[in-house]
């Protein structure tokens, strides 16, 4: 029987495992996490989410004291259209950050950095361009351009001396998203270098309606392979969302033409993981049943999470002065129905939460659906859960022979 170490995708010419590990903010994928697995020759993301927050953590920067004490007047009003981000302090928080961890890097993998679109941070445009280059300047091997339409996001990077050598990637869940890029970016003549189709069964943010469960990545996969080669390009795609061993990656490549899998759920439970050490248990513990898509985040998108999730039915103080990172326009959807709440309003079912703030203390309890199979691949002993190393989940997926 064969495992996925048989296997290899090809990266601008570099061979390396068929196996991406998925950005998971934030500071799920801690830089402990990421560092591991690029020195086993793999390839895994950080995820730029709120990254002056976690800079300030593991740094000791003060990027976020600094903002709170700038925009302190605004924290009485509902209307923060005049909040910015100081898109310097942003560029050298960044370049801080991503240089710290590229110093550590042996080379023999890759960091590559997960940038979200709909972190909009009041003026989408100005952040995302700052967001993507200080990346590219400081380093990283390549940008996977996720959650949200990046129609412009080749646009802001071209001027960059990296903008031909980085890799890029893009994060889709359908064809006709992946169409719209190419053809908004065919001017512009850089090709990307991987794409990841992210299917219904994913952690984090959802590219679906409600009707997600009519879906599956094994389809979208073949689908999205089919129309790069009609396009007459030639660039590996990556199924994401429920891939929990070597050989449902090898299926992927086998029977969709994938060229590997991206994946994270199981990466949750690592020791190097930031989750705090009782949400890991509560993963591990969690059942099919306790697992929800719902649309508490303020982004629109549907998010998956354990039911469980304290940010739920919390119902706190916007945070925007210290984050801001869902403003548009001067306000977010949390905003907005809070400054309802306090004017009586009751507080409804799919009601939104804080994501910033919830996020940042890790109450948004989010995961892909295979959460409850974690328990399969984790000893339990007297003193409780052996959680694994980094590694071990990673030689899992790259010796393991088991598909069950
Ligand atoms: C805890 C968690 C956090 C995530 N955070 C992000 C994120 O910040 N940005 C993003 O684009 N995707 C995020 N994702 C999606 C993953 O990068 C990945 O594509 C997906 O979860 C893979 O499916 P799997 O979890 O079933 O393996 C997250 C997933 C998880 C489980």
């Amino acid at each position: 029987m064969s495992c996925l170490d048989d296997y290899r995708m090809t990266l601008k010419g570099r061979e390396f495992l068929p196996l991406m590990v998925g950005g998971m903010g934030t500071n799920i994928s801690t830089s402990a996490l990421v560092l591991a697995i690029e020195k086993l020759g793999g390839i895994a993301h950080l995820s730029d989410a709120m990254l002056p927050t976690v800079a300030d953590k593991e740094l000791g920067t003060d990027f976020t004291k600094q903002k709170t004490i700038l925009l302190k007047k605004f924290s009485g009003s509902f209307d923060k259209s005049l909040e910015k981000f100081d898109l310097a302090a942003l560029a050298e928080v960044s370049d801080r950050y991503f240089r710290n961890v590229m110093d550590k890097v042996s080379g023999k993998g890759l960091v590559l950095v997960n940038c979200m679109e709909k972190l909009t941070m009041n003026d989408q445009l100005g952040t995302l361009k700052t967001r993507l280059n200080s990346a590219l300047n400081a380093g990283v091997d390549g940008i996977t351009m996720s959650a949200g339409l990046h129609l412009n996001s080749l646009k802001l990077m071209q001027d960059n001396p990296r903008f031909k050598d980085a890799l890029l990637g893009l994060v889709v869940s359908s064809t006709r998203a992946l169409n719209l890029f190419l053809k908004r970016t065919s001017s512009i003549g850089r090709k990307l270098d991987y794409i990841v189709v992210e299917g219904p069964l994913a952690g984090g943010h959802l590219g679906f309606g409600e009707d997600w469960r009519n879906y599956k990545l094994e389809n979208i996969v073949k689908d999205v392979v089919q129309h790069v080669k009609e396009c007459g390009l030639n660039i590996p795609v990556l199924g994401a969302g429920g891939v929990f061993s070597g050989q449902d990656d090898i299926n992927l490549i086998e029977q969709c033409g994938a060229a590997g899998a991206q994946v994270a759920t199981r990466f949750t439970i690592a020791q190097e993981s930031g989750l705090p050490q009782q949400v890991k248990e509560i993963y591990l513990d969690s059942k099919e049943e306790d697992v929800v898509v719902n649309h508490l985040s303020p982004t629109g998108y549907l998010m998956r999470m354990l039911k469980s999730s304290p940010a739920i039915t919390a119902k706190i103080h916007p945070n925007c002065e210290s984050y801001g990172y869902m403003l548009s326009g001067g306000s977010c959807p949390y905003l907005k129905e809070f400054e309802a709440q306090e004017q009586g309003a009751i507080r409804r079912e799919n009601s939104k939460c804080c994501l910033c703030t919830q996020m940042r203390n890790y109450k948004v309890w989010t995961c892909g659906t295979t959460v409850s199979k974690l328990k399969e691949t984790v000893k339990r002993s007297a003193s409780g859960w052996e959680l694994p190393s980094a590694e071990q989940i990673w030689n899992d997926y790259r010796f393991g022979k088991n598909s069950k």
